[in-house]
């Protein structure tokens, strides 16, 4: 890996060192590297002797193997052999991120759980052989009956724990004047980051090393040790770049592949994945369809909200949508009561993609307010800060911070709100029919474990190493900006190591905890390196090194609300000709702790709501009964909002003091996501007078009215 050597443009006034590189727009130090092409993702690093894994994907639902053709693949040009259920190492069965992960359990047997599970690898010379290797592989199956149709009174659904009871949701219901009974419906989604999911295995000196696309390289180290029986410190990973991830790259399916080829051929390999094999063979956000009741007086406070969701999973792992946790978090009720509830299918597993549970969970409940503002004839600013919590909503516990109610005002005013005429389908501009729309949202900050080191060279410079992830948030300049300031220097004399698992152990860029965690484990690394350099026996020789690893000091704190929040502003144009939807502007307001890098920041929120504005009018996978495949596992078929699509957006925020970790820091990935589909909806609600309660919001339900 290189190390790079911060060189700092300031595109605001700098301000003086400690404190003073955080809350400064800094450019991205790989920036340069990155706009150039110089930058080298997991699948551009050339190693000697490398070969090249192509992955055959399952062509039906359900059922077994009854034959591979491996004979004749092997004999075809440069190809090395054929990894299958034949010969794949096992795996341990109880090995996985969060607990035992069946969707990591490849080549174990010949059952097919889905259409597009990988079911062989093919190893040849180079990346073409292997693809023509791969595509003239014959199989055939034993078929059985298979299920891909989602619905949630389907057989065999469960509920996967206990939901929240406070109060007597169904007694307040019944006494309220004013009540919401609505039925909400979001499609399968996926995350279809720029950069397709690759890895690179290879065995040297006794060690598994991996160069991989992921959002967490101790994590995936440790997995990867788990599932091959390996002593951690065997394994070393590494992914330096990476081109996007928004939850999907945990531990990569093509990666468990890679490592079974390098270990079985004895050769460095490398597996990328297609982009039709992304769609199947990593995670994607689920279905869902929710339920959401809501009981108000006539002032519109809530007396109730009774949230119910369902979502899909595979046959072999079980994944929530946890859509009714954003019900925990926004707003006051005298009772509420939530409940989630599972369906099994011959689907790929779904997963985490970006603003998990919350994203799907804020359009069902951040439409339903709207509707319940429309029933009353309150505004709906006005009517979700007449429902502000003073703490958790479910929990009673104090927010560490909030200042949810300054989005919703500050957001009002900067958008023009005031001016609004409340009534729908009366603003025309030619064809087009006008409206406007709020939504809010919330999701979870918080740290986790993560240790980092610090050494002092000579000559005043510093080496920051922390086996952080940068998906392209700007997470390695957030964290050299925090490192700086603690070591009371200029930014460019700090120099930062991450994505190396050899750099110890990190929480991964997930939950929108990443940079929290990591800056906490600077920070006393800083802390313990300032200790060693004021030695009273006298100052020690240059190199010195603090480290920290931040498990005891975070798990003192959990008595609180931890969440970023945030509230959305849409203005829609509806073509009546032809039902299609433009966002014309959207603005966001955000209260998300200390911001360290406001330029990266920004970025993050706006780009939440643009993979917001995606969801509301674009994104939707659809699956052929008769099949059970995808029918549009393709940039062709799955539309994400593309530049035409995505108008002015702006995002700011308000002050935001959190004062439970010691950088003040809360995290700003998901935020921005959570809340925009519902404002972009409710806002076409104000343009035609029809409410949509299904994403996408397409040409043709536009059209239909529904
Ligand atoms: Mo995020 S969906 O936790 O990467």
């Amino acid at each position: 890996m290189t190390e790079r050597t911060v060189s700092i443009t300031r595109t605001e006034p700098a301000a003086p060192t400690k404190p003073g590189a955080v809350g400064t727009s800094h450019v991205r130090l790989e920036g340069r590297e990155k706009v150039t092409g110089a930058a080298r993702y997991a699948a551009d690093i050339p190693f000697e002797g490398l070969a090249h894994g192509s992955v055959v994907l399952s062509t039906v639902a359900s059922g077994r193997i009854r034959s591979l053709g491996t004979d004749a693949v092997l004999a075809m040009p440069g190809v090395i052999g054929v990894v299958s259920h034949a010969n794949a190492p096992r795996l341990n069965p109880e090995a996985g991120l969060f607990g035992p992960d069946g969707s990591l359990q490849l080549l174990q047997d010949n059952s097919v759980p889905h259409v597009g599970r990988a079911i062989a690898l093919v190893v040849a010379k180079t990346l073409e052989q292997a693809r023509a290797a791969a595509d003239a592989m014959e199989v055939t199956y034993d078929e059985e009956p298979h299920d891909t149709a989602f619905t949630v009174d389907h057989e065999g659904a469960y509920s996967p724990g206990p939901g929240a009871d406070n109060g007597d949701v169904d007694a307040e219901i019944a006494a309220a004047p004013a009540v919401i009974d609505r039925r909400y419906t979001t499609p399968e989604q996926h995350h279809s980051a720029m950069e397709p999911h690759a890895s690179m295995a290879r065995w040297e000196n006794g060690r598994l090393e991996v160069f991989d696309s992921n959002q967490g390289v101790h994590l995936v180290a440790k997995v990867l040790a788990d599932l091959f029986g390996l002593d951690e410190k065997l394994v070393r990973v590494r992914s330096e770049h990476v081109g996007g991830g928004f939850g999907g790259k945990g531990v990569g399916q093509q990666l468990v592949l890679a490592v079974m080829a390098a270990t079985l051929f004895e050769r460095p390999v490398r597996v990328v994945l297609t982009r039709h094999q992304v769609f199947s063979m990593t995670s994607l956000r689920p279905a869902t369809e929710q339920r959401i009741r809501l009981g108000a007086d006539s002032g519109g406070r809530l007396r109730a909200i009774d949230h119910e969701s369902t979502n899909f999973t595979s046959t072999i792992h079980q994944y929530v949508e946890r859509n009714t946790e954003i019900t925990h978090m926004m707003y006051a009720a005298d009772a509420i009561r939530t409940r989630l509830q599972v369906v099994r299918l011959n689907v790929p597993t779904p997963g985490w993609m970006r603003g998990p549970g919350a994203a799907p969970g804020a359009f069902a409940l951040e439409s339903a307010l709207d509707e319940l503002a429309e029933e009353l004839g309150i505004d709906p600013v006005e009517l979700r800060l007449r429902n502000e919590p003073k703490a958790g909503p479910v929990s009673g516990k104090p927010f560490s911070s909030r200042n949810l109610v300054d989005c919703l005002t500050e957001g009002a005013r900067r958008f023009g709100w005031a001016e609004r005429d409340p009534r729908p389908g009366v603003r025309r501009e030619g064809r087009w029919l006008l409206g406007t729309g709020v939504g809010a949202g919330a999701y979870g900050a918080g740290s986790l474990p993560s240790s980092a080191s610090i050494t002092a060279e000579v000559g005043g410079r510093y080496t920051v190493g922390v086996a952080a992830a940068d998906i392209g948030t700007g997470a390695r300049t957030a964290l050299a900006l925090v490192a700086a300031d603690e070591l009371g220097v200029p930014p460019e004399r700090v120099t930062i190591r991450i994505a190396d698992s050899d750099l110890g152990p990190a929480w991964f860029a997930g939950g929108s905890k990443g940079t929290a965690s990591w800056a906490w484990a600077i920070t006393e690394a800083a802390a313990d390196l300032r200790k060693k350099l004021n030695d009273p026996d006298g100052i020690p020789e240059l190199p010195v090194t603090g480290r920290a690893d931040t498990t005891a000091s975070i798990g003192a704190l959990q008595a609180q609300e931890r969440q970023s929040h945030g509230a959305q502003f849409a203005e829609v144009a509806v073509d009546t000709t032809t039902g299609e939807v433009r966002v014309r502007r959207m603005l966001g307001m955000f209260a998300a702790g200390r911001v360290v890098n406001p330029l990266t920041t920004r970025s993050q929120l706006v780009g939440g709501m643009t993979m917001g504005l995606s969801m509301a009018l674009h994104e939707e996978a659809a699956r052929d009964g008769v099949s059970g495949g995808q029918v549009n596992a393709d940039f062709a078929g799955y539309h994400v909002a593309a530049h035409a699509d995505v108008p002015e957006i702006e995002a700011d925020w308000v002050t935001d003091h959190d004062p439970s970790n010691p950088a003040g820091i809360k995290g700003v990935g998901e935020v921005g996501i959570v809340g925009t589909a519902a404002a972009i909806a409710n806002a076409v609600w104000h343009a035609t007078g029809v409410r949509h309660r299904s994403l996408p919001i397409r040409l043709d339900r536009v059209l239909l009215g529904r």
